[in-house]
């Protein structure tokens, strides 16, 4: 493993290095990964090494790149976005990057892994996502890591000629560790 941040079972996570920006250009390139995040605009690896460059200048976005542990390979990206240290509260994402990749756990795993961070180590209280009624795959990572469905936002966003719908979807500090933290 290379400078682990968190090793979980699976996979482990650490910084974001300059290396990663081929990575990230194929996460916000990638048909069938970006059209996740309803991203529109290209994106170059100029503008990737820019935003690695300065990105732990923040504190209000803490990003990991996830990798294989048996192959030490990076798979994808999570990550805290908006976090706000007087509410306690923050944004999680995530992308695994290439679509061989999905379904193989990882997903499920490193959303269990940040949620344990942003609970336990960042005493963070509220954990929130928005996630299209569409991605299946993504919903149910997450209602099995024990995010619960607020509310949908109706037609949040464009693409294919039509809106989609986003749930969004939260988890509690006091619900986390209602059960003694998730696993
Ligand atoms: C969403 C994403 C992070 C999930 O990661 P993953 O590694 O594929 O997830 P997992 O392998 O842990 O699977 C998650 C759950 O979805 C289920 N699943 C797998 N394929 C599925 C499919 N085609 N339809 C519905 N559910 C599916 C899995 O069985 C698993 O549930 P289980 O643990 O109860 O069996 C990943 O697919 C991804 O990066 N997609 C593109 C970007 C994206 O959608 N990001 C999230 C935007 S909010």
């Amino acid at each position: 493993m290379k400078t682990p941040f968190i090793i979980g079972e699976k996979i482990y996570f650490r910084a974001v290095e300059m290396d990663d920006a081929n990575l990230l250009l194929r996460c916000n390139n990638q048909p069938e990964v970006r059209e996740t995040f309803f991203i529109a605009f290209p994106s170059n690896i100029n503008r990737q090494e820019l935003d690695i460059k300065n990105l732990y200048d923040r504190q209000d976005y803490i990003p990991f790149i996830i990798c294989e542990k048996e192959t030490d390979r990076a798979v994808g990206i999570t990550a805290f976005h908006r976090v706000d240290l007087v509410s306690r509260a923050a944004v999680f994402s995530i992308r695994i990057a290439d679509p061989a990749d999905w379904g193989k756990g990882f997903g499920g795993e490193a959303t269990r892994m940040m949620l344990k961070y942003g609970f336990d180590q960042l005493n963070l209280n509220r954990i929130q996502l928005v996630v299209s009624t569409e991605n299946e795959r993504g919903h149910r990572a997450y209602l099995k890591s024990g995010f619960v469905q607020e509310g949908i936002m109706r037609q949040a966003m464009y693409h294919h000629d039509r809106y989609s719908d986003f749930y969004l979807m939260s988890i509690l500090r006091e619900e986390y560790y209602k059960h003694g933290g998730l696993k």
